[in-house]
């Protein structure tokens, strides 16, 4: 299958990504290479997959909505793996218009993508911290998520 995956420089999307490629699966990975954490730590989660013949790169924001709509198109993606996103809470006290952009923005750009070209399965990481309030444990998806307590909380949400 042919397999878009978001955040590829990330914690989660590097490691996803790899076992993909692991899986035979045509991976194309795209990330902005921001510097919220040491974007040298990125780099070296990007050289590791540059060895797989499997494994595309592509340094883009998804907030671009032009170059994500025509990398959807150009590309037509069987699955989409949606983990690029703005994370941490003191940081949005200084800098909420990266959540906006990332997180919204990016988030419709995506959902347009697989909209407009008929992928057949997005997988999206949310967060623990749209519970917000909520003091019900264990965590459950049926749990309101009215409340949240941060920006990045609240742009997280996309259940309600
Ligand atoms: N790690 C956790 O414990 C945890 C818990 C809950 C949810 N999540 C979610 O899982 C996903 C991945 O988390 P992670 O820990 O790998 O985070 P991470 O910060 O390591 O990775 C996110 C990647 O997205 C990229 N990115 C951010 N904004 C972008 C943009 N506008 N365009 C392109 N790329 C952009 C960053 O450069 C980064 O490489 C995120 O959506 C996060 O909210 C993570």
């Amino acid at each position: 299958m042919k397999i878009l995956v978001t955040g590829v420089a990330g914690f989660i999307g590097s490691a996803t990504a790899l076992r993909l490629c692991e899986q035979g699966h045509q991976v194309i990975g795209i990330d902005n290479v921001n510097d919220y954490y040491d974007p040298a730590l990125k780099e070296a989660r990007l050289a590791r997959l540059a060895g797989a013949d499997n494994f595309r790169f592509m340094k883009m924001d998804i907030s671009d909505r032009k170059a994500v709509a025509e990398l959807f198109t150009t590309e037509g993606f069987d699955r989409v793996v949606h983990l690029a996103a703005q994370a941490g809470v003191r940081y949005s006290i200084e800098n909420p218009m990266a959540y906006v952009d990332s997180n919204l923005v990016g988030m419709a750009t995506i959902l347009e993508g697989c909209r407009h070209n008929k992928v057949e399965h997005l997988v999206y990481a949310s967060s623990s911290s749209v519970y917000g309030m909520n003091e019900e444990v264990p965590f459950s998806e049926d749990h309101g998520v009215d409340h949240p307590v941060s920006l990045y909380a609240a742009t997280k949400n996309l259940t309600r």
